[in-house]
């Protein structure tokens, strides 16, 4: 397909819970600088005393295409997206934008319908939305993937971002139309209600060292150390984003609920621990009906 529009400049604009979605916005920065395209790149979940810093720069360039890649929460997409798409002006950001979730399950049902709510939004303040389409990175909730099937979705992750550059710089149009329904859009909406509570019911253990970590990494600004206590203290701004479970630096912050995975997730840990070892076939490590997703996601052409 010839390019029906000539692409100079993106830009990339991203929210991450626990960095596995970062990982696919930093491919696509990447990807796109390597082929000489300007690239400014807004990380909504950022600390917000480096959002506040970098937001000029950011939002200075009028680019060619935006690509908006955000971490699928019950089948729609966090908070913080639709807060910066109801922000933003369209001028400033330029009108073109592509769409990518990140899931954990794959591009099954719910997850097919993960942005729905987000596209009409993106439609309602005069984005056009050209492209759209899902990715797929290790659950951070409920299921914990073993160290194999990590490997293998970390490793695809050049591959994947490669053709789909290919496919954004061809300007071709990629629009899924699946229709979310009243069930999974009431459950979406429960999850974006409801979430703001989640932190109340993290426990503080004594492993905690009043480091400050989840206070200066908290993208909603919702932790703050008590002057008192000298303990984290949590507000009704969680989004469960999930970083300042597993990113704590001693561990110390638990959560009794199937969501959070027990022993943790971290992937730069699973690279460490499986540096020199060759993953197991997919079919090894990705078996099940819960992964059909996953499995159709990693058998796509992607290298
Ligand atoms: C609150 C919450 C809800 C989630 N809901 C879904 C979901 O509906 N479907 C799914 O496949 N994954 C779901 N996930 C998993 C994440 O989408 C997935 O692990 C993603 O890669 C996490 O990205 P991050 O590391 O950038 O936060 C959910 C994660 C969280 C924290």
């Amino acid at each position: 397909m010839s390019p029906t529009y000539e692409i100079k400049d993106v830009r990339i604009i991203y929210f991450s819970g626990s960095g596995g979605t970062e990982r696919i916005a930093k491919a696509f920065e990447k990807e796109l600088t390597d082929r000489g395209i300007e690239v400014i790149v807004k990380n909504l979940g950022a600390p917000l005393k480096e959002r506040m810093e970098a937001h000029a720069e950011q939002d200075l360039l009028v680019a060619d295409l935006n690509i908006l890649i955000f971490a699928v929460h019950a089948a729609d997409a966090p908070k913080p997206v639709y807060d910066w798409i109801r922000s933003t002006g369209c001028a400033e950001a330029g009108r073109k934008i592509a769409v990518i979730s990140v899931s954990g399950g794959g591009d099954m049902w719910p997850n097919k319908g993960s942005r729905n709510h987000c596209i009409k939004t993106l439609e309602e303040k005069g984005f056009e939305v050209t492209y759209d389409r899902m990715m797929c990175m290790p659950s951070n909730v409920f299921i914990e993937y073993n160290d194999h099937l990590i490997m293998r979705l970390l490793n695809t992750i050049p591959g994947k971002v490669s053709l789909i550059t290919d496919d954004l710089l061809k300007g071709k149009i990629l629009r899924s139309h699946f229709k979310k329904g009243a069930i999974l859009n009431r459950i979406s909406e429960s999850e974006q209600k409801n979430a703001g509570k989640f932190a109340r019911k993290i426990r503080i253990t004594d492993a905690c060292t009043t480091c400050g970590w989840c206070e200066r990494n908290c993208p909603t600004s919702n932790i703050k150390i008590s002057e008192i206590t000298a303990r984290p203290e949590f507000s009704d701004r969680c989004v469960i984003c999930t970083r300042c479970i597993y990113g704590c630096p001693a561990r110390a912050l638990r959560y009794d609920g199937a969501i959070i995975l027990k022993n943790g997730f971290d992937l730069n840990a699973v690279e460490r621990r499986m540096a020199g070892v060759e993953p197991d076939q997919m079919e090894k490590c990705c078996r099940g009906l819960l992964y059909k997703g996953v499995k159709k996601y990693l058998s796509e052409k992607s290298q």
